[in-house]
């Protein structure tokens, strides 16, 4: 096995117990979305189904475009549409579908922000340059807890606080250019919680920071989320610098999911030719500087005109004649808890 697919996993997240015996509290099912282009339809997201139990730090990972966002804006009711529209599928929280729910109806309202939060990729585009850091937590309190206009800045400054910014009660009166991409990252992370909220989403929260800062946030992430009694879901295209941080990682490629399980079993017996091959491209956190890496050749397909054979096809280096003339398989689980997209046994082909 290479060098980069084995790495010891020091300092990663505690086992998780079997989710067997834990509650899901997000069941997402099936779901589908497109955009209308004017060239066609986009499959954006194409029947992709993931579970989220309580207290648990799960990542959904995959190159630029292969969905990863359509689904958590899904999820929120909070995809653009038009172009967007959800086409199918079920997101099941607390035992409600909340695609049921009308798009900013009161439930909607309620469940985003209060009960499940998200933070954007890009948090400098997030917040507004002509307001205060601190006018804008208050605004984000208010409006996630539903209050309005009961807060003094104490509760910013306290938000502050709790994500680390030092001085937090000078630098409440500061604007967002005054605070460098690393402390954006922590106020959108101090809204994104300012509620209590039962899950939290965040979209690619590291991209633009270097890896340190990276590392940084993802731990000060998974500290609150663990006092809070939240879960958290960390979309990424960074397969490496999540793997100390969550327990259960979900592959995405082309709308899809191709391989889930746990971090383990991921980094440690990828099932999935892609899995493979995110591993061997992309820098780990626990890794000696300079090691190879290894991008995977060729472009993901067009979602708007899809193969009706694997979509990883093209750029598959253990491809056997199956792949070739049949359907993409359908997530096949080939140990507990650990499905994979596959006809090949990549395990014994490597081998
Ligand atoms: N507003 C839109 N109009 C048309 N197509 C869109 C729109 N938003 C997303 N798409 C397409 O949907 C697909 C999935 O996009 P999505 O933003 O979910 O990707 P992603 O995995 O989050 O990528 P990234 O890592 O770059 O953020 C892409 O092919 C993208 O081009
Ligand atoms: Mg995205």
């Amino acid at each position: 096995m290479s060098e980069a697919t084995t790495g010891t996993m020091s300092g990663a997240a505690a086992p998780a117990a079997a989710p067997a015996s834990r509650t899901p509290i997000l069941e997402v099912r099936d779901l589908r979305v497109q955009f209308k282009t004017p060239l066609g339809t986009v499959n954006a997201v194409d029947g992709v189904s993931y579970e989220l139990y309580e207290d648990e730090i799960v990542a959904v990972v995959g190159e630029s475009g292969c969905g990863k966002s359509a689904t958590q804006l899904a999820v929120m009711q909070l995809l653009q549409s038009p172009p967007g529209r959800i086409a199918g599928g079920e997101v099941v929280f607390e035992g409600q579908d909340l695609l049921k729910f009308k798009k900013n109806g009161p439930e909607m309202r309620k469940v985003r922000g209060g009960q499940i939060a998200m933070i954007f990729q890009e948090p400098i585009n997030s917040l507004n340059p002509v307001l205060t850091i601190g006018d804008q937590l208050v605004e984000a309190y208010e409006l996630h807890c539903g209050l309005k206009g009961q807060t003094d800045k104490q509760v910013a400054i306290d938000l502050l606080k709790m994500v680390g910014i030092p001085a937090a009660e000078k630098r409440v009166n500061d604007y967002p250019h005054q605070f460098s991409g690393g402390m954006c990252q922590r106020v959108m992370i101090a809204m994104g919680l300012s509620c209590s909220p039962r899950i939290l989403i965040a979209d690619e929260p590291t991209t633009a920071l270097d890896v340190t800062t990276q590392a940084q946030m993802l731990e000060l992430m998974k500290n609150l989320v663990r006092e809070m009694h939240a879960s958290l879901v960390i979309v990424t295209h960074n397969l490496g610098v999540v793997a100390r941080y969550v327990e259960r990682i979900y592959v995405m490629y082309a709308g899809r999911v191709v391989e889930s399980g746990s971090t383990k079993d991921i980094f440690g017996n990828p099932r999935h030719p892609y899995t493979l091959g995110l591993l061997k491209s992309v820098p780990r956190l626990d890794e000696v500087q300079g090691s190879r890496l290894i991008p995977i050749e060729g472009m993901p397909p067009n979602l708007i005109d899809m193969p009706g054979t694997c979509a990883f096809l093209p750029r598959c280096p253990y491809a056997v004649e199956q792949c070739r003339t049949e359907p993409w398989p359908e997530l096949t689980c080939v140990g507990e808890g650990h499905c994979a997209r596959c006809y090949v046994n990549v395990e014994e082909r490597r081998s």
